[in-house]
């Protein structure tokens, strides 16, 4: 299965991959944590990128196709993959594309979760993440540990893009730069659009349904 969940900062794309992960067994590819990982490491890649995402703003296509090119091509892809927080512009969606047809291989769906802009402003600046391991924790959903309950370690903290005034920014990107790809993949059939301001469980389960 090769899939793309689409939709706005904070919809609940990673939550969702990583439960499709655990019950199908194929990679969450997010480009938000790969670049989260280079900018921890310090690595050029990360310099470039903080200056984008500590603001809100994208990071330039071709080094998100780089890192997309890169990934893609490790054998635990083989069997599939769920892209999250890829494509963002027309450019990456075009890019990906062309790296398919190299590779013989195609997408097989684009699910897009919706949920309103005020859910999403309240989900994301109640958002905590461990800056260790990446695993995601919600103050409105549970008490925050004060170790994580995934690698240990005391590293749970806000994110710097997740202050309300980033959020609003970031919707504003999305809005602009990210959301006419619903029509590139609604004109190749591949689009399918289901309720993401529902319990995790209830969005899991027509997930699901819709990939079966
Ligand atoms: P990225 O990390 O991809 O951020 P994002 O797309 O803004 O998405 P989020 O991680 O904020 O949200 P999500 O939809 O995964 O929600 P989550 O499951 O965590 O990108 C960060 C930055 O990197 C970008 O701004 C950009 O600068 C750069 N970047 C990344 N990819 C790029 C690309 N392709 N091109 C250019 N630049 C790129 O859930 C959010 C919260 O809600 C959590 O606390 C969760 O517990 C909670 N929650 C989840 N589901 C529910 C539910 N059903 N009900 C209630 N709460 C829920």
């Amino acid at each position: 299965m090769r899939l793309i969940l689409f939709g706005a900062p904070g919809v609940g794309k990673g939550t969702q991959a990583r439960k499709i992960t655990l019950k199908a067994g194929i990679p969450q590819i997010s480009t938000g944590d790969i670049l989260r990982q280079q900018i921890r490491s310090g690595s050029p890649l990360g310099q470039k990128a903080k200056e984008f995402t500590d603001q809100g703003n994208l990071v330039p296509d071709e080094l998100i196709l780089d890192i997309i090119r890169d990934r893609l091509g490790k054998p635990d892809c083989a069997p599939g993959f769920i892209l999250d927080g890829f494509p963002r512009t027309v450019a990456q969606a075009e890019g990906l594309e062309q790296l398919l047809g190299e590779m013989e291989s195609q997408l097989d769906a684009v699910i897009a979760l919706e949920v309103g802009d005020e859910a999403i402003v309240q989900r994301l600046s109640s958002r905590r993440v461990c800056r260790s391991c990446g695993e995601v924790y919600n103050v409105l959903l549970e008490e925050i540990p004060k170790v994580c309950r995934h690698c240990g370690e005391a590293a749970i903290e806000q994110r710097a893009d997740d202050r309300e005034e980033t959020i609003r920014h970031r919707l504003g990107v999305f809005n602009r730069q990210t959301a006419p790809l619903l029509d590139f993949y609604r004109e190749r059939g591949l689009l399918k659009s289901i309720d993401g301001d529902r319990a995790v469980e209830d969005v899991h389960q027509e997930l699901m349904g819709l990939l079966a």
